[in-house]
């Protein structure tokens, strides 16, 4: 509840975004409070530029709450609400189910128990903001079942006139419809999180070394890699084993990378439902780095 955030490793580059992020707390502090989506592919850095956040709030002495949506099918509807709201700072909150006995079981008495909860919740939430501002971090909502996604949507509305942050992860691809019904409501901003820059690269390689690396090695890492920061540390990790950072030697570097069962695996997870054909292919990609030809791939 409202625990001091201190992630743990290094941290690189997203200025902007922080500075950005801070803006957000800071305008929430003041009573202008909001709902930020940021998107991003798997392992772009979205949870962890939540935690630096997180960090930053804790700094300020405004309490942090998470929620996630669970990968797994069979949560109950709200799930990552009701955590949620079972953190909040203050009196101990419980999400009131949508009783029948209220409201009655026909169509309007659903939706109008459904309007109910949306409201209590959005009013926990305000409360719980008051007196020096609130961040609620939301993970993973492309994994949101729809009624979770419906309170977020209803949710966003109320912040404005709070002292509320609320900021969202979620993958760009696949579309889901959870995502979507989010990030179509008034006043949602929206980021999407691209890759790290050659600059983060090199302070990225730099601190791993512990000196300073030969840049070029950035501009190899920035190739394979794109900036995503989950396939970087495995790349300088492996990269880092296998030669000298600081002399640079193209072909030991590529040799050392080539056909690694680590970076092979890290593609596994998000591929999990294309075809194994698909996934071969992605594979195969996902060591070549840059300079492979599509016909190339498909060879082999
Ligand atoms: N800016 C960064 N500097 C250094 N490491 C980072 C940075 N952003 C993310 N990472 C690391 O990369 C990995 C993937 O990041 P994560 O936040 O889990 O991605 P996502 O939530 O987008 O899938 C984690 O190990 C994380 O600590
Ligand atoms: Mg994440």
């Amino acid at each position: 509840m409202g625990g001091a955030y201190a992630p743990a490793g290094l941290f690189v580059g997203r200025e902007q975004e922080l500075t950005e992020l801070r803006g957000w707390l800071t305008d929430a502090q003041a009573g202008r409070g909001r709902l930020a989506v940021l998107q991003g592919e798997p392992g772009m850095g979205k949870t962890r530029l939540a935690e630096e956040l997180g960090a930053v709030a804790s700094g300020r002495a405004v309490p942090v709450v998470w929620g996630r949506c669970p990968a797994d099918t069979g949560a109950p509807p709200l799930w990552p609400l009701r955590r949620i709201v079972s953190q909040l700072p203050g009196s101990h909150h419980r999400l009131p189910s949508t009783g029948d006995e209220d409201f009655g079981s026909s169509a309007e008495g659903s939706a109008a128990a459904r309007f109910a909860q949306f409201e209590w919740l959005a009013d926990a939430i305000v409360q719980a903001a008051e007196p020096n501002g609130l961040l609620v971090i939301v993970e993973d909502l492309h994994w949101a079942d729809s009624t979770t996604a419906a309170a977020l949507g209803h949710l966003a509305g109320e912040l404005p006139r709070s002292r509320a942050l609320v900021v969202i992860t979620a993958r760009l691809l696949p579309a889901s419809a959870a995502v979507g019904d989010v990030l179509g409501r008034p006043g949602v901003m929206q980021r999407q999180l691209a890759g790290l820059d050659r600059n983060a690269i090199v302070a990225y390689l730099d601190s791993v070394d512990g000196g300073r690396v030969d840049q070029r090695y950035a501009d190899l890492v920035l190739r394979q890699t794109a900036g995503n920061c989950l396939f970087l540390g495995a790349v300088v990790r492996l990269l880092a084993a296998g030669v000298s950072l600081r002399s640079y030697d193209e072909d030991a570097a590529r040799a050392t990378l080539a056909g690694r069962r680590e970076l092979i695996d890290l593609v596994r997870e998000p591929m999990g439902r294309v075809s194994a054909d698909c996934r071969h292919l992605v594979e195969t990609a996902s060591v070549a780095g840059d300079d492979c030809s599509v016909t190339e791939l498909v060879a082999a």
